[in-house]
């Protein structure tokens, strides 16, 4: 890892309680710079947990977690939600989008936070789902569309990234996807891995928590929890 540039994960001795439950313990792990990470591990070892902490939607009781360079246990909510907005973008297995709305307004949705103008909400929205195939489906509503193509919805709905262009044609920094292939038979899981990998190469650090053994050996990294316990990583970092 080159001196200037952080990592766009780090995470020290991190742990998370919920009130007595122990999801994540004593958690260290570096992601550089374009990354593809695969994050395995049975069902309540703490993927999710780690996912969400990554992503700054939680945060941990005991340990550091830098995402960018920046301490996420020293930002007041409104600066994490910035650097939230600005760096990441999620993937969620259940993506829920509104019952009668048309995806291009769904997805263009994604960008109420930043205040960003409509047209240009809804310019930004056509053009992520024409990245992920579905320039042709922007005025379908939801029970108009596939498994397969709700969840491409999703994943341009990640994409959209930092509105000021910032961030590059590329998307959010930091893409983090939670089981997205779980719901769909295996073409469309495919399409889906594809897309993340087009991401991948376009510059952004992609992690995906997959139950999938064929798709985690497929990544060049694979994460492992048990017990909410980092167990074996394949980088060698973080193993404890
Ligand atoms: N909000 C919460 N309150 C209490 N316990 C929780 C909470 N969230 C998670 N847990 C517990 O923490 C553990 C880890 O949960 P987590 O969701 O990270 O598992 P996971 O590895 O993502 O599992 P799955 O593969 O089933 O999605 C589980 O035992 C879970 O019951
Ligand atoms: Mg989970």
């Amino acid at each position: 890892m080159s001196g200037t540039v952080p990592p766009v994960v780090e995470l020290r001795g991190v742990g998370r309680e919920y009130g007595g439950v122990t999801a994540l313990r004593d958690a260290t792990l570096t992601i550089g710079r374009g990354e593809l990470v695969a994050v395995v591990g049975p069902s309540g070892s703490g993927k999710s947990t780690l996912l969400n902490l990554m992503g700054t939607l939680d945060r941990p009781t005991s340990g550091v977690v830098r995402i960018d360079g920046h301490d996420v246990g020293g930002l007041s909510d409104r600066r994490l939600a910035a650097l939230r907005a600005r760096t990441i973008g999620f993937v969620f297995q259940q993506f829920h989008l509104a019952a009668g709305v048309p995806v291009l307004d769904s997805v263009a949705d994604g960008l109420l936070y930043g205040g960003t103008p409509r047209a240009r909400r809804r310019a930004l929205a056509e053009e992520a789902l024409r990245r992920v195939g579905l320039g042709h489906r922007l005025r379908h509503r939801p029970h108009e569309l596939s498994g397969g193509e709700k969840q491409r919805c999703a994943i341009a709905r990640a994409v959209l990234g930092d509105p000021s262009g910032a961030s590059g044609p590329g998307g959010p920094r930091l893409l983090l996807a939670d089981e997205p292939t779980g719901a769909l038979d295996s073409a469309s899981g495919r399409t889906v891995m594809g897309l993340l990998r087009d991401l991948h190469a376009a510059g952004t650090t992609v992690v995906v928590i997959t139950h999938d053994q064929d798709i985690a050996a497929s990544l060049p990294r694979q994460v492992r929890l048990r017990d909410g316990r980092i167990a074996d990583d394949s980088a060698g970092g973080g193993a404890r």
